[in-house]
C-alpha cells in the first residue's frame, strides 16, 4: 500500500495538472489515516499558489519550473510544516521517503534540503508572499472578480475561503429536538459550539458523519447553515405542489419534508442519474417516497406533467465560489470563460421552470457563489426580462452570504409571479 504522503502528493499533482475534481474516496488508504490524508490534500490544495511561492523562494527555481509531481510533494510537505502542528521531524522524513516510492529518489536531497530550511527556526513564509495571488493563494482572475463583486469584503471572504470549514448539522425536527440531539452527541462525546436557524448545530470539531448518532437512519443531515436556510426560504405549506429542480443529493428536499411535515407534494428533479442515486438513498434512509425525475431543469416539456407549481426551489449549478475552503479544488480547475457558461445555463433553467409556476407562486433562486454575475446579476437581468409578470420578494436576511464567517457563501433571491389580472 502507498504512503499517505506519496497518496497526498498523488491526489494534489491530479488536480492541480489534469484539472479533474477531487476524489479522495478512490484512495485506498487505512480508515485510521483518512482525516490525515484529508487534512493534507485539502489544505495543500487551499494554500498551493501561496506554497509554490515558497518553494520557489527555497529552490531560486522561478525560472526552470520543477517537475510538476515533485512540487506537489514539496508543497504537501511544506503544507504540513507550515500550516499544521504536524511534528517537523515525521513530516520531512516521510517527506523524503514519499520521493522515493514517486520514483523522484534523484530529488531526496533537494526535498531534505527544501524541507529542513522552511522548518528552520527563523524562517516566516509570510516574507516569501508577494503577490496577492500568492498572499491569498487565488487564481488572478477570480481574486479581480472579488475585488470588484465585494470591494469591501474581498479580503475577509478569501482569508475564510483558505480555512478548514466548521462542520454544521440539521437536525430532523419531525424525529426529534434540537436539544434531545445535542444531547445524544453529548454521550457520543461530539461537542456542540453553536446553533443556527431552528435546526442547525455547529460540532465544535469536525468528526467523520458516520460517528453521528442516527445519521443512518436521517435523524440529522450534514449541511452547512447557509444552505439551510433554502428550505427556510422558499417557506413550502403543506397540501402545496413543489418543485426541488436540483435536488440530488436531496440536502433540501429531505428539509422541505421535513419542515411540511411530509404533507406537500413534492417532486424533486436532477440531470444526473448518479446523483439521485443518492437522493433515493436519503429518501428510503427516512422512509419517504416522492415522485423522483431524470430531466433538464431547462428543457420542462419531456418530464413535465402540466399541473403548475406552487413553489420551486432552484438550486442552480454554480461555480461554487461560495465553497471554496471545503471543495479548493475548485480554485485549480474553474477558469474564467466558465463563468459565463455556468451563468448562461443558470438562465436558461430559470426561464424553463418560471413558466412552470401558478401565477402567485414563488420560485426560489439559489448558488452557494459569491460571483455577481451568477447572483444578483442574474436576478436583476431575469426581471428586467420579465418585468410585468415577476417581482422580488424580501428575504429575511441578506440574500448574500459572502462566507467570511463560519457560513458557506450562498445567495438566495425570491421571484413571486403576479397573479393573473381579473
Ligand atoms: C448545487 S447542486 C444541488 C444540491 C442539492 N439541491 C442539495 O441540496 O442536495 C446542483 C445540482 O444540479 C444538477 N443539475 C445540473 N444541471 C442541471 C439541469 N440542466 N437540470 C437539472 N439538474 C441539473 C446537478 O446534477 C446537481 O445535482
Amino acid at each position: 500500500m502507498n504512503s499517505i504522503r506519496s497518496t497526498a502528493a498523488r491526489a494534489v499533482h491530479r488536480v492541480v495538472t489534469s484539472r479533474t475534481p477531487l476524489d479522495l474516496d478512490r484512495e485506498s488508504v487505512p480508515g485510521k489515516d483518512r482525516a490525515l490524508l484529508q487534512e493534507i490534500v485539502m489544505g495543500t490544495l487551499r494554500n498551493y499558489q501561496g506554497i509554490c511561492a515558497v518553494i520557489r523562494g527555497l529552490t531560486a527555481s522561478s525560472k526552470s519550473r520543477l517537475d510538476p509531481l515533485l512540487e506537489a510533494l514539496l508543497a504537501s510537505g511544506l503544507y504540513q510544516l507550515l500550516y499544521t502542528g504536524i511534528p517537523v521531524y515525521a513530516t520531512v522524513s516521510e517527506t523524503v521517503n514519499a520521493a522515493r516510492e514517486l520514483h523522484l529518489g534523484r530529488a531526496s536531497g533537494l526535498v531534505n534540503a527544501v524541507m529542513r530550511r522552511a522548518a528552520a527556526p527563523d524562517f516566516r513564509k509570510e516574507d516569501m508572499l508577494k503577490k496577492e495571488e500568492e498572499i491569498y493563494s487565488c487564481p488572478s482572475w477570480l481574486l479581480r472578480r472579488l475585488k470588484t463583486d465585494h470591494p469591501e469584503r474581498w479580503q475577509d471572504i478569501l482569508k475564510a475561503s483558505n480555512s478548514r470549514p466548521p462542520m454544521w448539522i440539521r437536525v430532523d425536527l419531525t424525529r426529534t429536538t434540537r436539544d434531545e440531539y445535542t444531547a445524544k452527541l453529548d454521550e457520543s462525546g461530539i461537542a456542540v459550539a453553536d446553533t443556527a436557524g431552528d435546526a442547525g448545530i455547529k460540532l465544535a470539531v469536525t468528526c467523520p458523519a458516520s460517528r453521528l448518532p442516527g445519521i443512518r437512519e436521517g435523524l440529522c443531515y450534514v449541511q452547512d447553515a447557509s444552505a439551510q436556510a433554502a428550505a427556510v426560504y422558499l417557506d413550502p405549506q403543506p397540501g402545496e405542489r413543489i418543485l426541488d429542480a436540483c435536488a440530488a443529493p436531496g440536502g433540501k428536499t429531505t428539509h422541505i419534508l421535513e419542515i411540511t411535515g411530509g404533507k406537500a407534494r413534492v417532486d424533486a428533479l436532477d440531470i444526473s442519474s448518479g446523483r439521485l442515486l443518492r437522493l433515493q438513498e436519503n429518501l428510503k434512509s427516512r422512509g419517504l417516497t416522492i415522485r423522483v425525475m431524470e430531466g433538464d431543469a431547462a428543457d420542462p416539456a419531456p418530464w413535465w406533467d402540466r399541473e403548475p407549481y406552487d413553489r420551486i426551489l432552484l438550486d442552480a449549478p454554480c461555480s461554487g465560489t461560495g465553497v471554496l475552503r471545503r471543495h479548493p479544488d475548485i480554485k485549480h480547475i474553474r477558469t474564467e470563460k466558465d463563468i459565463a457558461k455556468l451563468a448562461a445555463g443558470q438562465q436558461a433553467m430559470l426561464e424553463g421552470l418560471w413558466t412552470l409556476l401558478r401565477p402567485g407562486g414563488t420560485l426560489l433562486y439559489s448558488t452557494c457563489s459569491v460571483l455577481r454575475q451568477e447572483d444578483q446579476d442574474q436576478i436583476d437581468a431575469f426581471l428586467e426580462r420579465h418585468r410585468d409578470e415577476a417581482c422580488h420578494l424580501p428575504l429575511p436576511e441578506s440574500v448574500h452570504i459572502t462566507g467570511d464567517g463560519d457560513r458557506d457563501g450562498f445567495f438566495y433571491a425570491a421571484l413571486a409571479r403576479k397573479p393573473l389580472k381579473a
